[in-house]
């Protein structure tokens, strides 16, 4: 079973958790996207969503699907998105597709938070996976100086830029502990606009792809 055949497969059993005639709040990266295609095939059960990333608005919109703003949807049932890590407490790192922004807004904005994962990205301790922490462009290399403060080496993403017009660094080494709290001071770093983990508000469902099918965890 291949990487993709997982995805689909967490895909396909997260529509399960789409209420009938809800507005869906989408994340991004290539699980997401494998959800938005399923989400294509119930368009007509849905009002519409609201998209984490100009890619999956452009994605949705493609399948026919309204895609609103967040401030005139209101508040979500639910928000669907992959992770680049997570933690059997539904503590996750994301941000690898640069989106974290907006992903964290749209998660807090929803009841429920489906998160839709291969087996390979379940771990016991957050940080293998880089952590993305979008910056203000002016505070890059204060921002960077602090990070590395804390016991990471913090490395700008080259060439890329959110779709908010702000940079990612990227930082590596870090075991984290205690996500909580590491998401909390990262947060009151000036310059930052928002870091990769997601553990104040945490997944409430884990869709976990596996060779033998999908199994279902809560925190
Ligand atoms: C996007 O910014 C990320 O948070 C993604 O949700 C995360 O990186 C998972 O992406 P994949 O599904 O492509 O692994």
């Amino acid at each position: 079973m291949s990487q993709d055949d997982l995805k689909r497969a967490v895909a396909q059993a997260a529509i399960e958790y789409v209420p009938e005639g809800c507005i869906v709040g989408v994340g991004t990266g290539s699980t997401a996207n494998f959800f938005i295609d399923e989400l294509g095939k119930i368009k007509h059960k849905i009002r519409g969503a609201v998209a984490s990333s100009e890619a999956s608005a452009l994605r949705l919109q493609g399948h026919g699907i309204e895609v609103l703003s967040l401030n005139d949807a209101g508040y979500l049932q639910v928000y669907v998105d992959g992770a680049d890590e997570i933690t059997a407490h539904m503590h996750m790192v994301k941000g690898g597709g640069g989106a974290l922004t907006r992903e964290k807004i749209v998660a807090g904005a929803s009841a429920r938070f489906i998160c839709l994962c291969d087996a390979s990205k379940l771990v016991d301790v957050l940080g293998k996976f880089p952590l993305p922490i979008e910056v203000i462009p002016m505070a890059q290399a204060s921002v960077s100086r602090q990070l590395a403060a804390l016991g990471g080496q913090p490395v700008l993403r080259e060439g890329f830029i959110t779709d908010n017009g702000n940079l990612i660094i990227d930082v590596h080494g870090l075991k984290i502990a205690n996500p909580v709290e590491l998401e909390s001071a990262l947060d009151h770093i000036a310059g930052v606009v928002t870091n990769g983990l997601f553990a104040r508000r945490p997944a409430d469902v884990l869709l976990l792809g596996t060779p033998d099918g999908v199994k279902t965890m809560t925190a």
